[in-house]
Parts: structure tokens; C-alpha cells; sequence
């Protein structure tokens, strides 16, 4: 298990559409899956996809208890998410601040659905089909994002609220500042 080295905008790898995993129960891919973990909890990110550490496969983490990069967040269940398909619930959408490992130090307020479902498979090719709302459904359609090469500031519709984390949460530990 290792830290890996995290992508960041600009880099073209992160503009990729990603292929679907197709091998399970692997030691490749347990490997993959033990350095996201390793990369995201040392970054307190609230998620990773593959392609951030440079791997183009559609698998997503996330999950946390408590995330000192969004303290007011309520939990998220610890989840590995793979092939993932997301079916909007509802056409309502919600602002709301977001930041990404790839864009380190900066924060903006992106519209994303308030309810959706996502389908796909775990780890072990077990499938997985959840419908949740809010921070869950938000962190999910950001990850989700970077397997299509989709990064959040292509989401931003207002500009007025793209700025920088210590700037616009100066309370914000200035560790967790991406
Ligand atoms: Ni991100």
C-alpha cells in the first residue's frame, strides 16, 4: 500500500474518458484500491476516482465520518464504486461549495442534483444500487465527474463564487486548504 502522487489540473490524463473495470478479485486491482484509500485519507480527501492518481478506470472511493474539509457535512457510508451509472431523481439542483485534490486551494459553488440514484459494483463485482440526497448524492456526482474527464470548475455557472479556500473560509485549517 502506498501514498500516490495525486493529478492536478492542467494535467490532460485528468480529461479522460474512463474504460470500465472488467478484471474483479484481482491483486492488481485490490492494490489499486488499498493506495486510493492510502492517497485519499492522507490528502482527508471526502473522495478519490482512479484517474486522479493516473489510472483511467471507472472507480471511484469515498466516505468518511468526519471530514475536516467539509466539517458541516454529514457522513458518508466508506464506499468503492465501480462502472458507476447515476439516474438524476428529481430535476431539482442545489448550490454548494465543493474542492477537489486536483485543484488544490481553491473552493466553488457547483450545481449538482439533490437526488439521485447510482448503480454499479463493488470490489467484488457485487452489485450496488443506492438512492441518497444532499453531500452523498453531491461528493458521488463529483467523483463520477472525473471519469468522464470532468473536473468542477467545468460545472461552475457562477463565477462570482470561485475563489480561493483560505480567502472565502479563512476559518478552514490552512492544511486542508484543497
Ligand atoms: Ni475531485
Amino acid at each position: 500500500m502506498a501514498v500516490r502522487e495525486i493529478l492536478k489540473m492542467g494535467d490532460p490524463r485528468l480529461l479522460r474518458v474512463a474504460e470500465p473495470v472488467r478484471d474483479f478479485n484481482t491483486p492488481e486491482l485490490d492494490a489499486l484500491i488499498a493506495d486510493m484509500f492510502d492517497t485519499m485519507h492522507h490528502a482527508n480527501g471526502a473522495g478519490l476516482a482512479a484517474p486522479q492518481i493516473g489510472v483511467n478506470l471507472q472507480l471511484v472511493i469515498y466516505g468518511f465520518k468526519q471530514n475536516e474539509r467539509y466539517p458541516d457535512a454529514p457522513s458518508v457510508p466508506e464506499t468503492v464504486l465501480i462502472n458507476p451509472v447515476l439516474t438524476a431523481l428529481s430535476e431539482r439542483k442545489e448550490d454548494d461549495f465543493e474542492g477537489c485534490l486536483s485543484v488544490p486551494g481553491l473552493r466553488a459553488s457547483v450545481p449538482r442534483f439533490t437526488h439521485l440514484r447510482y448503480e454499479g459494483v463493488d470490489q467484488h463485482n457485487k452489485p450496488i444500487s443506492r438512492d441518497v440526497t444532499g453531500f452523498h448524492a453531491r461528493v458521488v456526482q463529483h467523483e463520477v465527474d472525473h471519469l468522464l474527464g470532468i473536473l468542477y470548475p467545468m460545472r461552475i455557472e457562477d463565477f462570482s463564487k470561485f475563489g480561493y479556500t483560505e480567502v472565502m473560509f479563512p476559518d478552514m485549517d490552512p492544511n486542508d486548504d484543497d
